[in-house]
Order: C-alpha cells, then structure tokens, then sequence
C-alpha cells in the first residue's frame, strides 16, 4: 500500500510550534484534532509547503520530523462535507418546499371551506382567488357558480311571490264579492271553500318559493324549536287530532334557519297527524357533528317504492293535497346540509328522519 507520504528527519533543527496564518475550514480543524489525538507529541501544519502538499512539523527529541501529505488524501473529510452539504440543501429545500405547499394548500382549504358552506346556505361571500393558477381557475369558476346558483334562487323566489301575490288581490276580491251575495245562494259554500283552498295553495306556493329565501341562519336552540311545534300538534290534539307524544333530548345549539326548520317539522307533523293515531317525535345526538330528528307514526306509511315520489313537488296521495309539504322539507333540509330521509317506523306507520350536521 502506497501512502505517497514523503518522510524527512531534520535532527537539531528546532521546533516552531507557531501555526501559519490560515482560514480554518472544517477539513483543517478535524486534521488538527486527529493529528493532536493521533501523535500525542507537539506538532505545527505548514499549509503553503510544496504544491499539492500539506506539511506536518512533528516535534522529536533532538529534532523535528517533517511529513509531507498530498492533500487529496483528506478524502474523508471531503466525502462529509458532500454530505453535510447534500443534507443542508435538502433541508433548505424541504422547507422551501413545505412553505411552497402550505400556501397553495392554503387556497384549496379555502375553496373547499367555501363550497361547503354554499352547500349548506351559509353564504360567506366570493371568494379572493389565490395561490396558483389553476387553483385561482377553480376559484373563480366558484364564484361564477355562487353568483349564478344566487340569481336562479333570488329569480325563483321573486317569480312565485310574484305570480302568488298577483293571484291574492283577485282572490280577495272575490271573496269580498261572494261574501255581498245572499245567503240562499245555492253552492255559496261550496264556492268560499274553493277560494279558502286557492288561497292555502298560494300560501304553499309562497312558502316553496322561499324554502331557501332571504332568511338567515342563526344559532338556534332546536330542543326548544321542536318543543313548539310540539306545542302546536297538542294544540291540534285537543281539537280531536291525533295523540302527539315527544321525545327530546337536549340539544347543542345549531346554526339554521329557524323559520324554515319550524317550517319542515310542522309539514311532518301534519302529515303524520292526517294519516295516523299517535305521533312521535323525538330528537338525540347523532355523534359529535350531528342531530337527529325523527317524526314516527302509526298510520298506513308509504310503501317504499313510493317515497321517493312522494317527495317530488306536487306529488299527492290526495287529490286535496298539494303535495308540497314534503318537497319544502327536503328542500330546506337539503340546503342546511342535512338529509331527509322517509322509512318504516317501529310504531308501524312512517317514519320522517331528519339528520342534521351541528
Ligand atoms: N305520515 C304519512 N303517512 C302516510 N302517508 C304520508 C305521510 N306523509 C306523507 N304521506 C303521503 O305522501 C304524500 C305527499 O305528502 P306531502 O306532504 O308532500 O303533500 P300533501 O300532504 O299531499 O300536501 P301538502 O302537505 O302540500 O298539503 C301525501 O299526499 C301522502 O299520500
Ligand atoms: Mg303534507
């Protein structure tokens, strides 16, 4: 094995223990150290002797030692620093990396929170598109979308409240003009029913169109929300109604559309009252994120295959309904983000269930 150490002895010559002046680098310090743990006797490092070349001056007992050492031989030292370097720049790039994503990330997160609400009715405004190109597309097909799916509602809603308040005046006036007739008119009945039905089916129709209207969500307490609708159905039940039972847990408040929610349960309610004996409703926890509600009943049900019918606007079992009790619920559900879901209930009739994020 060839070292390509060049050895000279210069006896009497005397030690200078004096350093050169040198920029340290991490190769020289480690050399230093070696050389201080390897030779245990006094030693100096001559960095400019022969090209090529580092020069140890070792201190011997009359003289000193001169070792000549080719400097590509400090290979090790070189091979850490490819990797100290290889580790620092991947670092550096890891974090530029981690920086890079997290702000594109940033956008993403924001679009999806964006749509989730939308999806739910709580409308928080366009969004600002950021971030890269293609996530600033998707943020401004979202706001093109909002503006549209809002125009369509706000269009919506202004044409039935439209059409239903133009049909009221002639209503009325009809009313008025039947009520100056006399009283042994034949069909008089008949006729200030059929205005009494008009003027209900407009009612509907004003309620459809504002299923998801103007109303705001706000945080509502639902326990106290189903115990008024309950209030309502006892209400009915002294009339001769249905028996109306309830079960209510206490709940978290829930951001909603108070109104709309009251809306949806007493459109159940009065289904299951028309078609059953006993009522119940009752209403829990469904896990951390979610409520659930459910208005059970004894009466024929709806057979499975019909439900989803049943659900559509102007879907009636009666020729006296309009059919849109159930729709209007599964719309106002649908735009809180929850679900409405029609099926057999342990008291034999139908069960109307409604799940809720919280
Ligand atoms: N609890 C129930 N038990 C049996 N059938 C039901 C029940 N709820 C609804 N249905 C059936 O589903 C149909 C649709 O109900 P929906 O509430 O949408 O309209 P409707 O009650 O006919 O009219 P509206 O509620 O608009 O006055 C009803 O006509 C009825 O045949
Ligand atoms: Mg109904």
């Amino acid at each position: 094995m060839r070292f390509e150490f060049a050895f000279h002895e210069h006896p009497g010559r005397p030690f200078v223990a004096q350093l050169p002046p040198h920029a340290f680098g991490p190769v020289d310090q480690d050399l230093i150290a070696a050389l201080r743990t390897g030779l245990g006797r006094p030693f100096a490092l001559v960095w400019h002797g022969p090209p090529g070349m580092i020069r140890v001056d070792i201190a011997e007992p009359g003289g000193v030692l001169t070792v000549d050492v080719p400097r590509k031989r400090l290979y090790v030292g070189q091979l850490y620093i490819f990797f100290a370097w290889l580790a620092g720049t991947t670092m550096l790039l890891l974090g530029l990396a981690t920086l890079f994503l997290r702000n594109q990330v940033r956008g993403i997160k924001r679009l999806a929170g964006a749509a989730e609400a939308f999806g739910m009715g709580r409308d928080a405004g366009p969004i600002r598109p950021e971030g890269a190109a293609e996530i600033r597309r998707a943020g401004a097909a979202f706001n093109r979308m909002r503006d549209r799916v809002r125009r369509f509602l706000a269009q919506r809603t202004a044409m039935l409240a439209g059409v239903s308040h133009d049909l009221r005046t002639p209503l009325t006036r009809l009313r008025l003009a039947l009520a100056m007739l006399p009283e042994e008119l034949p069909d008089r009945a008949e006729m200030e029913r059929d205005i009494e039905e008009m003027e209900r089916l407009i009612r509907l129709y004003l309620e459809f169109a504002r299923g998801e209207g103007e109303e705001q969500p706000v945080a509502t307490d639902l326990s106290m929300l189903i115990g008024e609708v309950v209030a309502q159905g006892r209400r009915r039940e002294a009339q001769g109604g249905a028996r109306v039972v309830s079960d209510v847990d206490a709940l978290p408040m829930v951001l909603l559309r108070p109104e709309g929610m009251r809306r949806v349960l007493s459109n159940l309610l009065d289904n299951a009252m028309r078609h059953a004996r006993l009522v119940r409703i009752a209403a829990m926890r469904d896990g951390e994120r979610a409520v659930r509600i459910v208005v059970d009943d004894d009466g024929p049900g709806i057979p499975a295959d019909r439900r989803a019918r049943m659900m559509r606007p102007f879907e009636s079992g009666s020729a006296a309904g309009t059919g849109l009790g159930l729709a209007i619920a599964l719309d106002i559900i649908t735009a809180h983000g929850g679900e409405l879901v029609l099926e057999d209930s342990p008291l034999g009739g139908l069960r109307a269930r409604i799940g809720l994020p919280v």
